[in-house]
């Protein structure tokens, strides 16, 4: 059978993650969270010292990528795969709001999205893949046979992260998280590489109300139309 591209952007926390996990284990494709991506860059970044919340120093970065190793692990009693950096598990540690708060300043970097793009195009070449992030149905595969973009409100969308954090186990404040979504949303829509815009050929879905049960089978009866 006919395999394809699905490409899912959008704002963060718009739900992405959850349909395109669900769509890639309904159609045994490949679910690639993006944002984990950028999120590992930014962890190296920390652990060396080249990024805090008071400074930034770029070229550093830049001539270390090089030693940047990311990888996929499927985990079996998860259900998905989970983020390597140079062969240890981060799964847990990219989700932090240290790492949120940084993470939309390295990924502005051309350089650092040169190195993940070209690394998305290589996991997607043979299709039958699900990849979520900012510019998947714009720069990583414009080419996709179904392009999604996800939005919702800005209060929901903290409110989900708020709630995933909590569960947990996290100590979060409310205000905290609401306001690093929307500082995130407005540095990823505004940079000069690869903004967060929406494909001319994506289909918006706001999720804000609808439940997911219904929004998952509306986006399956258009995969259906595509295969
Ligand atoms: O998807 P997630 O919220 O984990 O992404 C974290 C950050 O990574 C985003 O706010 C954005 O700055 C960056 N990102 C990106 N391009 C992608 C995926 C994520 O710039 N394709």
């Amino acid at each position: 059978t006919k395999k394809i591209t699905i490409a899912i952007d959008g704002f963060s926390s718009t739900g992405k993650s959850t349909i395109a996990k669900q769509l890639a284990k309904k159609l045994g494709y490949i679910y690639v969270d993006t944002g984990a991506m950028y999120r590992a860059v930014t962890l190296y970044a920390m652990q060396q010292n080249y990024i805090s919340d008071t400074h930034f120093n770029v070229d550093d970065l830049i001539t270390d990528l090089n030693n940047i190793s990311l990888s996929f692990s499927f985990n079996e009693s998860l259900g998905f795969a989970e983020m390597y950096l140079n062969n240890t598990n981060i799964e847990k540690t990219i989700r932090t709001i240290e790492v949120s708060r940084l993470v939309s300043k390295v990924a502005a970097i051309s350089e650092v999205r040169r190195k993940l793009v070209s690394e998305q195009q290589e996991m997607g070449k043979n299709k039958g893949i699900v990849m979520d992030g900012r510019d998947i149905g714009t720069v990583v595969f414009p080419d996709a046979e179904l392009k999604l973009f996800m939005t919702a409100s800005a209060d929901k969308r903290a409110t989900r992260r708020y709630k995933e954090l909590l569960d947990r186990g996290d100590k979060v404040n409310f205000e905290e998280i609401l306001h690093n979504v929307q500082e995130r949303d407005r540095i990823d829509s505004t940079r000069e590489d690869s903004p967060l815009l929406e494909a001319e050929d994506a289909i918006e879905f706001d999720n804000s109300d609808m439940g997911l049960k219904e929004q998952f089978d509306r986006i399956m009866s258009l995969v259906n139309t595509r295969l």
